[in-house]
């Protein structure tokens, strides 16, 4: 019975919270669209084309690290990928910024790094009602992306020492299709510092374990083309 009453008042918390993005759109939604679906944008062209690289910061918010196994040598992580970059082609005047929400029809038109995870076995996009991404737009042209996701991550994992052994697991992302030239991506940087480009859930959420310091890099392999 109790667990029913707060199933029902979370319910009406999440959809009140969701009239009040629905308020703050508008008018200034209206001359984005216009804006986005206006030839001139090109939602395949990435921002200052033919310019200097567009920087894309990252920021991973782990939320739980679970099934660690050995034996598949992989491990499951959910988290909020959060990506921040700058297109000039879509400024607008508002005091506000502008949230477009899972199933926006604007989301698609607007032009967004093609990140993805490299070593994934298998993803899973959120999607209990929608998928899980929510696109904020800021008057002056700064977007910021932010996407749920669900990840099984290879990690080859050295066991000589087992079971008391300590394994260095990779999340590695890069761009699908635009090389140094076109994107550059870096870690979120607070102050000059990287330390908070990637939170790792608490250590109680992972009982046996401990979760040390993360280590963040950016490499530049080189392809063949
Ligand atoms: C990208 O960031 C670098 C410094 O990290 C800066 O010099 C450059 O101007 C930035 N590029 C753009 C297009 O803002
Ligand atoms: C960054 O620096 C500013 C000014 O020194 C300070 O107010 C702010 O709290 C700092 N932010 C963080 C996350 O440390
Ligand atoms: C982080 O990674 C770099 C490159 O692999 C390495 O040189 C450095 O020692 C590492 N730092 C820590 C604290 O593990």
């Amino acid at each position: 019975m109790i667990s029913n009453v707060t199933q029902n008042l979370f319910g009406l918390l999440v959809f009140l919270a969701t009239i009040v993005i629905t308020k703050t759109e508008g008018r200034t939604l209206d001359v984005l669209n216009d804006k986005l679906s206006s030839s001139e944008y090109d939602t395949q062209e990435r921002p200052n084309a033919g310019g200097p690289p567009v920087n894309v910061s990252v920021e991973l918010y782990i939320t739980s690290i679970h099934s660690i196994s050995e034996i598949s040598m992989d491990y499951g992580a959910t988290m909020y990928l959060m990506m921040r970059w700058f297109d000039p082609r879509i400024s607008f005047e508002s005091p506000d910024p502008i949230d477009l929400r899972s199933g926006s029809k604007l989301q698609k038109l607007i032009w967004t790094p093609d990140l993805y995870f490299v070593n994934v076995k298998q993803a899973e996009l959120h999607q209990v009602t929608e998928t899980n991404k929510q696109i904020r737009i800021f008057p002056d042209g700064h977007v910021t992306s932010d996407i749920r996701v669900t990840l099984v991550l290879i990690c080859h994992m050295h066991l000589h020492r087992f079971p008391m052994d300590k394994q260095l697991c990779h999340i590695e992302m890069e761009s699908f299709s635009y090389s140094i030239k076109d994107v550059h991506l870096k870690w979120l940087t607070v102050n000059g510092s990287d330390s908070h480009a990637v939170s790792l859930p608490s250590h109680d959420s992972l009982p046996g374990f401990i979760l040390e310091r993360p280590n963040m890099t950016v490499e530049t392999p080189l392809y063949p083309m």
